[in-house]
Formats: C-alpha cells, sequence, structure tokens
C-alpha cells in the first residue's frame, strides 16, 4: 500500500496561523480553500489577498505541497445564467494552480450558488442521472486546472431523498477517470446521526476505491431555540475535538481505501485560541499517523 500522508486545513485567520505555527511543520500537505485567498479588485475581478501571499509563504518556507479544497464551484448549480461565474472562478482557479500547484482539487457535493445567490452551506441535489451528469461535466471541465479533481460528501440539512442512495448517486457522478471522492467522515457522522440511520451502513454502500482524501473534524450541536419544535442538529462545524465515533468509523474503513493519498484534519478560523487547543490539534495529528502505521 502507497504512503497516506498527513494534512492540516490553512484557515485566513492570523491567531490561528500564528498559534498554530510549531505544529505546522509535523505534517506532509496543507489543504487551502482557494477562494479564502480571494478578495475583489477595484475592477470586480477576483485577486489574490494577503492569505494567498501567507500560505505560499508557509509552503515555501516549510517545504510543504498544497491540496486544494474548493468551497464555492457548485457543481449542482445549473442554467445558463449560472455559466459566467463559473467561468471566472475557474479562471482565478488557473492562476491559483500556477502558483500553490494543487496535488488534487476537490469541492463539496450540492448548490452553493442558487439564481445567482451564494446560500453559504450546499443545498441538497435531486440524486438522478440528470444530476450527476451536471457534476460529472462540471469536474471534467475542471480537469482542465488540475488532473485529479474530487467531490466531497457534504452535510445537509434537509434531503431530496434517502440519504442511503448517496454512495450509488456518488458512484454515478465518479465514472471519468481521475475523478475522487473525499470521503468526509465526519460529514458521513453528522448525517447519520441526523438522518437518524447507522454510518456504517452509508459506508458499506460506498465504493472506496475512488476514495483519495479523508477528512477529519469535530463539530457542535445547534441550538435547541433555531427550530420551532426545538430540535437540535449536529453541525459540521469544524471547532470542536474529532469525536471519538468518528476515530473508529477512520480506523474501520482504512483498510477498503487501497487508493487513498491523504488524510486532512480540519479545524475552523476562529476556534484555535491558545496552548489547549493547539496540543489538541497536535495529538490529533499524531494519532492520524498511529492509525494510518497500523494500517500498513
Ligand atoms: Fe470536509
Amino acid at each position: 500500500m502507497s504512503l497516506v500522508e498527513v494534512g492540516f486545513s490553512l484557515q485566513p485567520d492570523a491567531e490561528f496561523l500564528d498559534l498554530l505555527a510549531p505544529v505546522l511543520p509535523e505534517v506532509d500537505y496543507f489543504e487551502v480553500a482557494p477562494e479564502t485567498t480571494w478578495r475583489r479588485d477595484e475592477a470586480g475581478r477576483w485577486a489574490p489577498n494577503g492569505f494567498h501571499r501567507e500560505f505560499l509563504r508557509l509552503g515555501q518556507v516549510l517545504r510543504k505541497p498544497f491540496v486544494g479544497h474548493a468551497v464555492a464551484g457548485s457543481f449542482g448549480t445549473v442554467g445558463e445564467g449560472d455559466r459566467a461565474r463559473q467561468q471566472e472562478w475557474q479562471q482565478r482557479l488557473v492562476l491559483d494552480q500556477r502558483a500553490f500547484a494543487f496535488r488534487w482539487l476537490t469541492d463539496h457535493l450540492g448548490a452553493a450558488v442558487l439564481d445567482g445567490r451564494a446560500v453559504a452551506l450546499p443545498i441538497a441535489l435531486p440524486m438522478n442521472e440528470s444530476m450527476a451528469a451536471v457534476v460529472r461535466a462540471r469536474l471534467v471541465a475542471l480537469q482542465q486546472v488540475v488532473a485529479d479533481v474530487g467531490i466531497e460528501n457534504s452535510v445537509f440539512y434537509f434531503l431530496l431523498g434517502d440519504w442511503l442512495d448517496e454512495p450509488a448517486f456518488l458512484t454515478r457522478i465518479l465514472q471519468p477517470k481521475h475523478t475522487h471522492l473525499l470521503l468526509d467522515l465526519h460529514n458521513v457522522f453528522t448525517m447519520a446521526e441526523n438522518v437518524g440511520v447507522d454510518a456504517e451502513r452509508y459506508l458499506a454502500a460506498l465504493d472506496c476505491d475512488r476514495v483519495i482524501e479523508i477528512h477529519l473534524s469535530g463539530g457542535s450541536h445547534s441550538d435547541a431555540r433555531w427550530l420551532p419544535d426545538g430540535r437540535v442538529l449536529r453541525l459540521d462545524s469544524h471547532d470542536h475535538a474529532v469525536p471519538e465515533p468518528v476515530w473508529r468509523l477512520f480506523e474501520r474503513v482504512l483498510p477498503r481505501c487501497r487508493r487513498l493519498r491523504g488524510v486532512t484534519l480540519e479545524r475552523m478560523e476562529g476556534t484555535v485560541h491558545g496552548a489547549a487547543d493547539v496540543d489538541e490539534l497536535r495529538s490529533e495529528l499524531r494519532r492520524i499517523r498511529e492509525v494510518l502505521r497500523g494500517r500498513s
């Protein structure tokens, strides 16, 4: 089995980068959401912001390669009205690829833009063949930027269908060569809790030969006052330690991911505030390596 590397997500947060400076040399690669390094220039075009330069500097100084994890590709958005946005997004990625040389580039399943408006969290897609074809075409188009591209299983707070149909939908999407799955295990755990089914059933239906990367992270719960019936949902908020059940899913699914290239620990900006958070993240990165060592 080939070497699986350990990565960490860089966030556009000076305190985060400052506090985690002693930990960053330990990882093998950095994951960057390209859009977090963009700003609009005076002419309204996407241009690099200060974090673009800072992330590149960290990569150079620490000699770490990059993996791209986009958040605004919105592969499920359809219609001529979205064409210009898609082109502008991809043109900016061409420039980023020259700078970051992303080893692979992924985005989330879903629609993050509807009728020209960003909707913050990806919206679920109907899991049919015509939508699979839409997402497939977007991935193939993205291969003009990076040869290896992929899609992450998202968290949705409502669904158009049965969540357990999603593994088959992902298989339909990921037909072209060099299109991969980014398996986010905290997202699987979150969906399983919210939908009320066993996460193992989802994983059992998944074609793990398509998995190029695994995401590990933690989350929290919604405020009971948010919904009229007081229901509490698990959130994919990346603001806490990786929960033990997610570590167990990781250990169990790992032997099936024979083409895995990286395991990335994700943590949201604004959630690292002191030595205890830094120690926690360091020990999580080390635990990932221990689990990977146990596999080989
Ligand atoms: Fe993720």
